[in-house]
């Protein structure tokens, strides 16, 4: 890898996920020659990347060339349309959108649970949804040593998971209360989220739960290939800028300590066990803020059912729930040899 160079074309280089892809991307691609690519909106400006300026290009059929990766967030519309344009042209697509993620045909991967299912003639590959990496890297080795058979989970999700527009939500919410004003209407989430909690993420569909309720549910039996897992979730927005926290309850099929379970999440890659309640010491999102761990506490008995846990999973949303993911998936293909 070291010495080779690999061009990179990052769609939506100028969103939230976007910016935090280019901020990290030399860490895994040294010598990557990046090209960002954003809407006609965004025609004329530019990104910064280690001091450089790099011109935005439109993203238009005429403008895809050959690519090593193209690493897409810019929604699921755009992906289905660009995303096999650039993998006729060779490039492997790692795609941050629900587009791909339920096809039988596009690996869904968080390296740490998953990388086995990639393969070179694979070229979409779908990046899961924030919620969903974090609570699956954490389950894996509970999984892999007890065998899971429900999870109940809860979600508290940060504005930032509604892209640029949820982060300004918040920030003109509580600016206009700090200074006495009346309080702005949203813009993208559905009511006030200043001082207040929305149980309600993407658009309902089937008996009245929400679609990102249901992709949790469903990503995660593809990504563990534990088809038959019983899982049942709620996912709440709350008045955090970044960093997602999950509540999660499991049964399993063996008994499994909380003692046991430490050990195991101590182990398990990707994961920091952050857990001495007598010190007041868990995760919180204001201190997985640019990390790139998922952080797990409060593992403890479930008390209502015999073979029970219950724990506390925080991460940045931004950075492994997407950016960082996405990276890693390229790391994977590239440690692999399949590129
Ligand atoms: N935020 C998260 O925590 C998170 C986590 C996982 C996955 N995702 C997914 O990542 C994607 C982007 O999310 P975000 O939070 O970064 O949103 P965002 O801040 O709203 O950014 C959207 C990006 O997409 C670009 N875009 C929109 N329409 C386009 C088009 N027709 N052609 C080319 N580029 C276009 C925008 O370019 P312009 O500036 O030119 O409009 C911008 O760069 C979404 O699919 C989202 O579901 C987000």
């Amino acid at each position: 890898m070291a010495g080779k160079s690999y061009k990179v074309a990052v769609v939506g280089a100028t969103g939230v996920v976007g910016s935090e892809m280019l901020a990290s991307v030399k860490k895994f691609i040294p010598n990557a020659e990046i090209t960002p690519f954003a809407s006609e909106r965004s025609a004329g400006k530019s990104v910064k990347l280690d001091g450089k300026t790099l011109s935005i290009t439109v993203l238009k059929k005429e403008n895809i060339t050959s690519f090593d990766f193209a690493i897409f967030s810019a929604g699921a519309s755009v992906s289905k349309e660009f995303a096999p344009l650039f993998a006729e042209r060779g490039a492997f697509v790692i795609d941050n959108s629900s587009a791909w993620r339920m096809d039988p045909s596009c690996p869904l991967v968080v390296p740490e649970v998953n990388s086995h299912t990639l393969a070179k003639d694979k070229k979409i590959i779908a990046n899961p949804n924030c919620s969903t990496i974090q609570m699956v890297v954490a389950l894996k080795p509970l999984h892999m040593a007890a065998t899971i058979k429900r999870i109940r989970v809860a979600t508290y999700q940060a504005v930032s998971g509604a892209g640029q527009m949820g982060i300004t939500d918040l920030a003109d919410q509580a600016k206009a209360w700090a200074q006495g004003k009346p309080i702005p209407a949203p813009k993208k989430i559905p009511h006030q989220i200043a001082f207040n909690l929305v149980p309600q993420i993407d658009v309902f569909v089937e008996d009245d739960y929400t679609k990102e309720e249901m992709k949790l549910a469903n990503e995660t039996r593809k990504i563990m290939d534990a088809p038959d897992v019983q899982i049942s979730a709620t996912c709440i927005r709350v008045p955090v800028f970044r960093g997602h926290s999950e509540a999660v309850w499991i049964e399993t099929d063996k008994p499994l300590s909380p003692a046991e379970a430490r050990k195991l999440l101590e182990k398990a890659p990707g994961v920091k066990v952050v857990d001495s309640p007598k010190e007041s010491k868990y995760p919180m999102p204001l201190d997985a803020e640019g990390k790139y761990e998922t952080f797990v506490g409060r593992i403890r008995k479930d008390l209502s059912c015999p073979n029970g846990l219950v724990f506390w999973v925080v991460s940045d949303n931004l950075l492994k729930g997407a950016a960082l993911n996405a990276l890693q998936i390229v790391d994977a293909l590239i440690k692999k040899g399949l590129v």
